[in-house]
């Protein structure tokens, strides 16, 4: 299916100096029906949700739970209950390491290409609550270790939290097969699935996991925004972070009763503008169909992948194959610090890709890397865009000569 037809949606591609922009991983452009969204709530109804009787507050109410049915039917979720919004995929893993009220001697295993969201929690909770954290390593450097998992979990594994697809390199974790080794030894799971959801179809019911996390602003959405989804039964044992207005049924001086899942989750005034445009993110991305989004990903990532292997100062960081890549292409440059290629893109020719960590500091640590410069996809790129990238980079190694 050719998908170009929406690059016209995105407002900052439609302008005489619109950037060619490869940094999607990072964060995604925004369509004008989600800008749109946004701006109707608060030109229309910027009233407060759930509370007063007005027509305007239940407007707010009911566009704000049509948007959690949105973020439910995109993960694939069998109850808007079972979606609590969040600020980003990192608050909605916060609230899962702190609710499951692990205590000394607890264990928690991730794999070793965790973004930071799933790695300083778990150090947190060893620095102030005892638990042990624990890292599994990866085979071959790239490609997830099945047998070590087996051999890894034990009785005092309360958790295996991992990558669905990894943001350094665009390479994905094979989802259904860990969470049955875990379920079978009675390990809860949990999966990032920002780098994932947004680019591929998800079922959260089908993998079976019990709670997975996303951030609006990778598919579309408005920055500021995310999602945890949980199966019912875990979001109800698990110990809410923050608490207050709107997340009980009652409080006297004495007590307080809290509400079921996601209520007792989402304390506070909430932040329906971005909730709403979320929403409205999640319609667009279904409706163009995350198939489509993939296979046209893939088709650019082949592109670059051979229009740069034959580089022989270009070292790519991950799989070889593109098709084990997703829409990513992280590498170096001999001689070139990763954050002054990204400049001298930016500066030279209006290409905006990133350079750094990409917030995977212990996969870079642990392997005495700097970073990488990465150039990352979205459906609103087109081949023209990869070429101009594929050329600027061999242009500038030429020049540097
Ligand atoms: N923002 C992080 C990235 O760029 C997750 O990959």
């Amino acid at each position: 299916m050719d998908i170009s037809k929406y690059r016209k949606d995105f407002p900052i591609l439609n302008s005489d100096d619109s950037p060619v922009y490869l940094d999607s991983a990072c964060m995604t452009l925004r369509p004008q029906i989600v800008i749109d969204a946004i701006t109707d709530y608060y030109t229309n109804y910027p009233a407060c949700g759930g509370r007063s009787v007005h027509k305007l507050s239940w407007q707010v109410t009911e566009n704000f739970e049509m948007a959690r049915d949105s973020l439910r039917r995109f993960m694939g979720a069998e109850s808007p209950s079972e979606i609590v919004f969040t600020k980003n995929a990192t608050e909605s893993m916060n609230i899962v390491a702190n609710g499951l009220n692990l205590t000394k001697g607890d264990e928690v295993l991730t794999s070793d290409k965790e973004h930071n969201a799933n790695v300083v929690p778990w150090h947190h909770l060893a620095k102030y609550k005892g638990i042990k954290y624990d890292v599994l390593p990866a085979k071959d450097n790239y490609f997830f270790d099945i047998e070590a998992l087996k051999e890894s979990l034990s009785s005092k594994t309360k958790l295996f939290s991992f990558v669905h697809t990894s943001n350094l390199d665009g390479h994905s974790n094979p989802a259904k097969e860990i969470v049955e080794i875990c379920h079978d030894k009675g390990v809860k799971v949990m999966m990032d699935t920002a780098q994932s959801a947004p680019h591929k179809e998800i079922n959260v019911v089908d993998l079976d996991v019990d709670f997975a996390a996303v951030s609006a602003h990778k598919f579309c959405g408005p920055s500021g925004m995310g999602a945890l989804y949980g199966k019912f039964d875990e979001l109800k044992d698990l110990i809410p972070t923050y608490v207050g207005g709107s997340t009980v049924v009652n409080s006297t001086y004495k007590d307080y009763k809290l509400l079921p899942p996601p209520s007792c989750f989402e304390a506070g005034l909430q932040n329906y503008a971005g909730a709403i445009g979320s929403g409205a993110a999640a319609e667009y991305i279904m409706n163009i169909g995350r198939d489509n989004i993939q296979e046209h990903e893939n088709k650019l990532n082949k592109l670059m992948t051979k229009e740069l292997c034959d580089v022989e100062s270009l070292n790519l960081v991950g799989p070889s194959d593109a098709n084990q890549r997703g829409g990513i292409f992280s590498f170096n440059l001999d001689g070139w610090d990763p954050t002054e290629v990204a400049m001298h893109l930016d500066e030279e020719y209006n290409i905006a890709i990133r350079s750094g960590m990409h917030c995977v500091h212990s996969w870079f640590n642990s392997r005495g890397i700097d970073g990488t410069a990465r150039a990352s996809v979205y459906l609103y790129n087109n081949e023209e865009d990869v070429l101009s990238f594929t050329n600027a980079i061999k242009e500038s190694i030429d020049n540097r000569k």
